[in-house]
């Protein structure tokens, strides 16, 4: 080794050690006769100090370090007479008798500090040297613990790591695929692969029974915050279960997660079907740090000559506990912002709780006293609150209000980032009803089994068949979702006829699967968490590229080693391109 200790880890019981440290040079200071130098690696920051009382070539060649030079020394580890609490080695300092420069380094383009200088596009050109920046290394250290927590956790619960290919062809994920030409076959294409979700049932069928697999999957889906092209999967599936069976096991895993790898009781995981979620919070994700539930008060603010509530379908209300104190402007920039063209909301509507108990709305001109006080019923309001209400076609007011609730619960800070909510979200409709192809899309995909008592619908009202999905969500973002599957050949057919298959296509994209299910297919189920959310979610950041090595920037490119790029003449030849 060409250190005896890393530059994290000497304290005062270290004193008059000879030590050898290797390291990057933070920072390099200049006093009088004295330079000292912060030496950095993975493990922290140790302070070295030369001295030209001791050795002047010494302090002449430490003068000549730079920001990033790598370096090792050896010496004496001491006391420091000028402590720095801060941080843990900041008691002690190595008095250097040696100094070896192991490669120097140009500038960096921007300051490796944990406030950096460096604009994104910057950073991630040299991803390398802002990996070395604390905030960002310190995300990877949380995404490795969480992979042993949850590998740790499968592999007790004897579920068998199973490696699938990429070079596949469609699943269907509901994104785009990414296709690689095939030089052997030419004119044919491989996709890569949405998730493994069919080579994951036939392993139920091969008799595998528990299977997991940290797996990279690949979509060609329109830039977000909480996408990559390229993700990292935490897939798993179980033979002769049903679905309480599967959210019983993968509770305990999420809650072994949060307690290996930040130390957080997430506590019982509520279960909320889709129906409740869309009701109570407008969305199928919600984050349930907060309550700011919704409130319909269609029926009792209608017919007060208030032309858009009367012309409304619904009237949709929430109530925001102690925020009457918020100013008019406050409330116009609230106003400007769910009216934004990404909202869509014509207006919004609000009624303060004065703290006599009497009301004060933004529509006193059409409501009396008499009318607010049964909104303020309605939404169980007290003097201090402050009611906000969206009205138009439902489903549309639902997405609205969500909105609203998530940027109040924003702005009044009840969104922390170390604090932690899940839940279950089932009984998800099994298919949506496309208006553009004119046909049903399976809303998690086409192997995802109906739920037993609405079978018979299949004929009569398709829309309105439940499918024995769920998905998991953690502070209002989807981390993961799963379903029970067919395993029945002719059930799997009709819900491919359903979604517009025809036998045939059916046959040319599926017929494996329904061979399979020939050869005494098991029941089965399982679920696959998104990991680069969930270590998001872990280490309190917005953006998934946070937690990831070597991301894309939000054109799908990798800035640092320029891909996509161009491909030879000849290497397109080769391919039949
Ligand atoms: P689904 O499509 O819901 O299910 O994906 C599972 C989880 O993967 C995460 N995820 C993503 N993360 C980052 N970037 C993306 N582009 C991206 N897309 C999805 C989400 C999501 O909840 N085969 C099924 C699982 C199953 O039925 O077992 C599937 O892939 O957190």
């Amino acid at each position: 080794m060409l250190r005896s200790h890393t530059c994290g880890e000497l304290r005062l019981s270290n004193i008059n050690d000879n030590v050898t440290l290797c390291g990057w040079v933070q920072k390099r200071r200049d006093f009088g006769s004295m330079s000292f130098v912060d030496l950095r690696d993975r493990y922290g920051i140790t302070q070295l100090s030369f001295n030209e009382d001791y050795d002047k070539t010494l302090v002449e060649s430490a003068r000549s370090l730079a920001r990033e030079f790598v370096i090792q020394i050896t010496g004496k580890v001491t006391e420091r007479s000028n402590k720095n609490l801060k941080i843990p080695t900041g008691e002690v300092e190595i008095v250097v008798d040696s100094l070896k420069i192991l490669n120097a380094s140009l500038t960096p383009p921007f300051t490796i500090e944990d406030d950096t200088d460096g604009g994104e596009e910057i950073r991630l050109k040299y991803r390398y040297l802002d990996l070395r920046r604390n905030p960002v290394q310190s995300k990877l250290l949380v995404r490795h613990a969480a992979n042993k927590a949850i590998r740790n956790f499968l592999n007790g619960e004897d579920f068998v790591e199973v490696e699938t290919p990429y070079l596949i062809k469609s699943t269907p994920e509901g994104a785009r695929d990414f296709v690689v030409p095939s030089r052997m076959n030419q004119n044919q294409f491989y996709a890569l692969p949405q998730s493994p979700q069919t080579f994951k049932q036939l392993l139920m069928v091969s008799g595998l029974d528990r299977y997991y697999q940290v797996v990279k999957c690949f979509r060609d889906e329109d830039f977000r915050a909480d996408r990559q092209p390229e993700f990292t999967q935490i897939d798993c599936e179980m033979t002769f279960v049903e679905r309480d069976d599967v959210l019983k096991i993968f509770e305990q895993m999420i809650r072994q997660l949060f307690h290996e790898s930040v130390n957080y009781d997430l506590g019982e995981i509520p279960v909320i079907t889709y129906a409740d979620a869309i009701e109570t919070y407008g969305s199928d994700k919600p984050d349930m740090r907060f309550g700011m539930t919704f409130n319909n008060i269609t029926s009792i603010a209608k017919g007060y000559n208030f032309g858009i509530f009367d012309n409304a379908e619904s009237i949709l209300s929430i109530c925001a506990k102690g925020a009457a104190s918020l100013t008019r402007k406050e409330i116009d920039a609230i106003t400007d912002y769910v009216k934004r063209p990404q909202i869509g909301a014509k207006g919004l509507i609000y009624c303060r709780v004065n703290e006599d108990g009497s009301f004060k709305s933004s529509v006193d001109k059409f409501f009396d006293q008499e009318a607010l006080a049964l909104w303020a019923e309605a939404n169980k309001a007290e003097p201090g609150d402050i009611i906000f209400v969206l009205s138009g076609d439902l489903s549309s007011t639902q997405k609205q209000l969500n909105e609203l609730r998530l940027h109040l619960g924003d702005k009044l800070n009840l969104r922390k980032t170390n604090e932690f909510k899940a839940c279950w979200v089932v009984d998800f409709p099994l298919l949506e009803w496309d208006e553009e192809t004119e046909r049903y899309h399976a809303m998690h995909h086409p192997f995802t089994s109906p739920i037993v008592e609405d079978l018979s619908l299949i004929e009569t009202d398709p829309g309105a068949i439940r499918a024995n999905a769920y998905d998991m969500a953690i502070n209002g973002m989807e981390v993961g979702g799963g379903s029970i599957r067919i395993h029945d050949k002719a059930l799997q057919q009709r819900m491919f006829d359903l979604l517009g298959f025809t036998t045939e296509e059916a046959k040319a994209q599926f017929g494996f699967l329904m061979n399979a299910f020939e050869y005494g297919a098991p029941p089965h189920g399982g679920i696959a968490f998104g990991f680069d959310r969930l270590c998001a979610i872990l280490t309190g950041t917005d953006s998934i590229r946070d937690v990831i090595a070597f991301p894309k920037n939000n054109m799908g490119r990798d800035v640092m080693i320029d891909a996509p790029s161009p491909i030879s003449d000849e290497q397109k030849k080769e391919l039949g391109l």
